[in-house]
């Protein structure tokens, strides 16, 4: 009976299925039986069934099953429930909970509960606990107080871990697994400062190497016994804190593989693993810690104000580029959240809005968080889609149309993801490296980062974000808009993709540092300087704006500037300073030249809004870009997704006002069920077409 609903709901996944692994839809049906087909597109709510009475649970699936919500998570925080003392599991409520669920055609993920360690365990193990970098030991009443290398708590979360495995992991209604929620706290204790040190040595091999490549002989750093090096926090050594980072990172590897390897045995290979990120987050390297998944997904909030598409839709394209496929939002906001300045509401339409920009942008399912609040507890203002006396607000009203739509028209998804003639590279290494020494408070690398997406997105209508090494062979054009960190070895794979015909555009700062965060003793762009034929003279950050002009137009540089120097007869001058501190005047602040059978182009500075918007369209057009749908009025937001054998597009309307948009040629508009040449969108309208 509850696995006839729930074989539905495994089949749920043949998106995941087409980019990771094909059997999953398909096994899920052969196993059982083929029953009603899940749409392609999942709606879920996160839930909480442990903060009710089970007489309440039933009128909770039956409310999300009107909404068309095809998912709930659970579990991720009732450690406390699951194992009410040490080593005594009850995990009965559970499975009742997601067999109703699944009455419900409710699939369940299912939350690891090791954010949220139950009182008992560190009350009696407090070397569990968290410290803070000021040396204070976490307490209970908050989350995430636990040490992320303590042995014990790895053993404690192995545990609890591989006893839901056994109890799920062939439950046909639990789709997938969460491991744990928002990795975030590193701990300070000293057991962790020993394996950061046994970490270096297994890395560096001698404390010779870890002092020629730090230069510690710079201020008496030297280091003559590993013992002594300390915790890479503060204001300390770049070639440490950039280590304590990639440690950090490791660490959460560890923390996660720990629970992967207790589950993946004894779980069905339906069942996917994945973790909430928390889009561009910088605690550990996202792009490490999502190898060991099945399936990227992140957490998608607002906070204060409004929803900022270009930004929105940059952090998605990151979590897609984690994997290379697509991923989906495991959380987002039901109007409000509680954490923010002030709290404000989305506007209504606004969330449907987003949900369509997710799917856009490659996301296979959209949850909120949460479906309704705890009665006492931290979150009690949070957004949700039921009062607190369990009916639905009036939210609720808008997560059901997204649950109407993606029941109608989410089948037309399957199989399909969007695809980029456009990467950006965006890494970790140098956004830390920046970071620890700014040069200037207001080097921003993530607004660098939106405005050169921005004006690349408006002109491409779909780009990629992906990590430096990824395979690039397939992009027409590659911007890097400072990637600090370029090590001989990414230098190399650099080249090879311009030297076969790839169009690569470098950022102010690009081409600076090795691998261990020292300067390489080229000028920048470091190993790129030969094929540039130009490198950079000299860096200023700038008090005042500097004009620009030549081949891009008229503007200013803002933040940064870096003088530029020809090399080569070869090397093209596009853009120089106008007059400024003297230093700069008149000189190069961006060179071209081609190499091989494609092309090297250097931009020295932070470019103003409307120069940024001309060196798009140079990029653009120097690399055969082509758009991915074509014209449309401002405020309109154009993605499209291709495969097995279909091409879609999400068009939505992301400002307050009717706009007017014409298609390329006429299309199935599939939410309106008819044909369209040109339609008009209200405010925060949506509407989805099929190419034919
Ligand atoms: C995070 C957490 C959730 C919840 C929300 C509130 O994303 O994962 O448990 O606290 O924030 O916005």
């Amino acid at each position: 009976m509850v696995g006839m609903a729930i074989v539905a709901l495994a089949s749920a996944l043949p998106n995941l299925a087409a980019h990771s692994r094909p059997s999953v839809g398909a096994q899920a049906t052969s196993e059982k039986g083929a029953i009603a087909r899940q749409n392609a597109l999942l709606l879920g709510a996160a839930w909480y069934p442990e903060q009710w009475p089970e007489s309440r649970w039933e009128e909770d699936l039956r409310l999300m099953e009107a909404a068309h919500i095809t998912f709930a998570r659970v579990g991720e925080f009732a450690w406390s429930r699951m194992e009410p003392s040490e080593g005594k599991f009850d995990f009965d409520w559970l499975e009742r909970a997601i067999n109703m669920a699944a009455q419900h055609h409710v699939a369940i993920v299912l939350g690891t509960p090791t954010a949220a360690p139950p009182a008992w365990l560190t009350q009696k193990y407090p070397e569990t606990l968290r410290i803070d970098p000021d040396g204070r030991r976490a307490e209970h009443g908050n989350r995430q107080q636990f040490s992320f290398t303590n042995p014990r708590y790895l053993d404690f979360c192995r545990q609890v871990a591989s006893e839901m495995a056994k109890r799920f992991g062939h439950n046909p209604n639990v789709i997938g697994w969460q491991i744990d929620n928002e990795y975030a706290e590193p701990s300070y204790d000293d057991y962790t400062k020993q394996l950061f040190q046994q970490w270096l040595k297994a890395k560096y091999g001698t404390l010779e190497s870890l002092n020629d490549h730090w230069i510690t002989a710079y201020w008496s750093q030297t280091y003559d016994n590993w013992s002594e090096i300390p915790l890479g926090d503060g204001p300390n050594n770049p070639g440490l804190r950039l280590e304590w980072m990639r440690f950090i990172s490791h660490s959460w590897v560890e923390y996660q593989q720990n629970q992967i390897g207790a589950i993946r045995p004894l779980a069905d290979k339906r069942q996917f693993i994945t973790t909430n990120l928390m889009g561009f987050f910088e605690g550990f390297d996202q792009y490490v810690v999502s190898r060991g998944l099945d399936l990227a997904s992140w957490d998608d909030y607002v906070g204060e104000g409004q929803v900022n598409p270009d930004m929105n839709g940059l952090t998605h394209d990151l979590n897609r580029g984690l994997k290379h496929k697509n991923f989906w939002v495991m959380e987002t906001q039901p109007g409000a959240v509680n954490w923010a300045p002030t709290n404000n509401f989305l506007n209504r339409g606004e969330a449907r809005a987003m949900a369509w920009q997710a799917v856009g942008h490659g996301a296979d399912a959209v949850e909120y968080w949460q479906w309704r609040s705890a009665l006492n507890g931290q979150e009690e203002y949070h957004g949700t889609l039921l009062g607190a006396d369990g009916t639905p607000v009036p939210f609720y009203s808008e997560v059901k149309e997204i649950g109407n739509d993606f029941a109608k028209i989410g089948d037309d998804f399957r199989g399909t993801t969007p695809i980029s003639q456009v990467a950006l590279l965006y890494s970790y290494d140098s956004r830390w490296a920046i970071d620890f020494q700014r040069h200037t408070v207001k080097y921003d690398q993530l607004g660098l980062l939106r405005d050169y997406y921005g004006a690349l997105r408006k002109l491409a209508q779909s780009v990629d974000v992906v990590n430096p090494y990824s395979d690039l062979d397939a992009y027409k054009l590659v911007v890097a808009p400072d990637l600090n960190v370029m090590p001989e070895d990414l230098a190399r794979h650099l080249l090879d993709y311009v030297r076969q015909g790839g169009n690569l555009v470098l950022g102010p700062r690009s081409g600076m540092k090795d691998q261990y965060n020292a300067l390489l003793t080229q000028r920048q762009p470091g190993f790129l300087v030969d094929a540039l034929g130009g490198r950079v003279e000299q860096y200023y950050a700038l008090l005042k704006d500097v004009p620009l002009s030549g081949e891009w137009g008229k503007g200013d540089a803002t933040i940064w500037a870096e003088q530029l120097g020809a090399t080569n007869p070869g090397t093209q001058v596009l853009l120089r300073y106008g007059a400024s501190n003297g230093w700069i005047d008149g000189q190069p602040a961006v060179l071209t030249h081609t190499y091989g059978k494609g092309r090297i182009t250097y931009i020295g500075a932070i470019l103003d809004g409307s120069l940024m918007a001309k060196a798009a369209n140079w990029m653009v057009r120097e690399s055969g870009v082509t758009p991915a749908f074509g014209p449309v009025p401002d405020g309109i937001y154009v993605s499209r997704r291709e495969g097995a054998g279909k091409t879609i597009f999400v068009v939505i309307n992301f400002t307050r006002e009717e706009r007017h948009v014409n298609l390329p040629h006429a299309m199935r508009a599939l939410l309106a069920g008819r044909e369209e040449t040109s339609l008009d969108l209200p405010a925060y309208g949506v509407e989805v077409f099929l190419e034919h």
